[in-house]
């Protein structure tokens, strides 16, 4: 359950609570009893920083930072410790916590979105369910503005959604049922939502994505969500398009071994663009943005696309398909073509596109491609604030001669080396515009539970694309 953040102005002594200590001299006696103080100064040292008394009536954590590092790596130790925190809160099932926090630049806010993060857990199929019962993260601290909790629970909530879609299996999230949730997303945030159904897909002449859906007995979708404030602080939008493939068996290019298990997530860059979209419009940020999002499954049946197909796309271009399974950038070009006609300030895509992304750089950042037009310092400064990195990958000219096809205009797969960036040349054919690419597949999935991030869904993308348009409608 998505505990919520709130705001106080009084402790209450006899309810849980956390102390947030940055030294050791700031400790205030008034918040412990003299043997509690004496059993922190005793044994307090780097291995240990967080101490647990059990007064009966409550339970008392301090927690001690130090102040080393920029900001944003501060940030980052206080979520870390309101996950470790948070499993203390689970074992002693505590539903209700206080934070007392001195520091003031208002950390215990990112400590509470450890703490909510960290207890994400996916038991909708479980019968016995998780035993958290954590609803609220009670905040003391005169610095930090209602107006910043409101957007943390925004951020926690899309979040969560972000995990959720990237979790449910495929036999329960459709090109078709996905697009239900992007509708809901829609009605709960005041954002407007419209889901192209597969006729009007033909008639905009996606070929892209038509191809990659011909193997399915499910109909693609295309979605297109839009919040448009009355005075946005942009005159053209910011777009985030999405990879929605709800299952990537590899098509005919069948993946093989255990290679196809864990496939319903290669939607994770829709699930990120439209719970973004989502956040945005339910803050109601000053900002136009949209998401445009391409779903549909990747399968081989006897109608399915073939390699040696030449596919001609939204934009005009052909395209001869090497290998079924490159089935991502089919459906983004097509995608990214579409985009074009809001004449965007910006559009960024989120794709768990290569494996040869994860290969190169794992779970610890996101591959970062772009054109001339971007200059990446904003989103970047945004991408360390929320700790989902970006690794610059180049997209030299040499790397396009990668896709050279001998029938058609390019073809979907380049060499058996740098993947990743082939894959982002094969995509700049179908962008006219300021265009950041994103491949997620490194961070989408967590093999083993990574902190806050938790295990499974991480909901990457969802954070930085929220902060991101938060900077840029101030
Ligand atoms: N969805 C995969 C990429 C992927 C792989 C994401 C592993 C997350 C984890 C993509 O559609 C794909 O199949 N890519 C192939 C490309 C290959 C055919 C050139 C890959 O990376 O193996
Ligand atoms: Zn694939
Ligand atoms: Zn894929």
């Amino acid at each position: 359950m998505l505990a919520s953040i709130v705001k106080t102005k009084r402790i209450k002594p006899k309810n849980n609570r956390a102390i947030l200590v940055e030294s050791l001299s700031s400790l205030e006696v008034r918040d412990l009893d003299k043997n509690e103080l004496a059993y922190i100064m005793k044994h307090h040292s780097d291995d240990q920083k967080s101490f647990s008394f059990n007064r009966f009536t409550h339970h008392l954590f301090v927690v001690f930072f130090d102040r080393k590092g920029k900001i944003h790596q501060r940030k980052e130790a206080y979520r870390k410790a309101g996950d470790t925190l948070n499993t203390l809160l689970k074992q002693h099932e505590i539903d209700k916590i206080q934070i007392c926090d001195h520091t003031k630049e208002g950390m215990g806010l990112y400590f509470a979105e450890g703490i909510i993060l960290g207890n994400y857990s996916f038991d909708k199929y479980k019968t016995k369910k998780d035993k958290s019962k954590l609803k609220e993260v009670i905040l003391y601290n005169d610095v930090i503005s209602q107006k910043q909790i409101d957007r943390m629970n925004i951020s926690n909530e899309a979040t969560y959604w972000s995990r959720d879609l990237l979790n449910e299996p495929h036999s329960t999230l459709s090109s078709t049922a996905i697009a239900k949730e992007f509708k809901k997303m829609g009605k709960q945030s005041g954002a407007k939502v419209e889901v192209l159904t597969k006729a009007k897909i033909e008639s905009l002449k996606m070929g892209g994505l038509l191809a990659v859906n011909k193997g399915s007995i499910n109909p693609p979708t295309f979605t297109v969500m839009e919040w448009k404030p009355e005075k946005p602080t942009n005159k053209k939008p910011l777009i985030f398009v999405g990879k929605g493939v709800v299952f990537d068996t590899g098509g005919l290019n069948i993946k093989t071994g255990d290679s196809m298990y864990g496939m319903h997530m290669d939607m994770g860059g829709a699930a990120a663009a439209s719970t973004a979209l989502f956040a945005i419009a339910k803050a109601k940020l000053n900002v136009h943005a949209i998401a445009l999002i391409p779903a549909t499954d990747n399968r081989p049946d006897g109608n399915a696309y073939a390699p040696g197909d030449v596919i001609k796309m939204h934009n005009g271009k052909t395209v001869e398909v090497i290998n079924t399974d490159a089935e991502g950038r089919m459906i983004l070009a097509d995608a990214l073509s579409y985009a074009q006609k809001y004449k965007p300030e910006l559009v960024i895509d989120l794709a768990t596109l290569t494996g040869a992304a994860a290969r190169a750089i794992g779970k610890h950042g996101i591959v970062t491609m772009k054109n001339k037009d971007v200059n990446l310092k904003a989103l970047n400064e945004s991408s360390e604030q929320v700790y989902e990195r970006l690794v610059e990958f180049p997209m030299w000219d040499e790397y396009g001669e990668m896709i050279k096809s001998d029938i058609a205009d390019i073809k979907n797969l380049g060499g058996a080396e740098a993947g990743a960036i082939s894959a982002g040349k094969f995509l700049e054919h179908f962008v006219d515009y300021p265009w950041v690419h994103l491949d997620i597949a490194g961070p989408a999935m967590l093999s083993s539970r990574d902190s806050y991030r938790g295990k499974g869904g991480s909901g990457v993308g969802t954070r930085l694309l929220f902060e991101y348009a938060q900077q840029m409608g101030k």
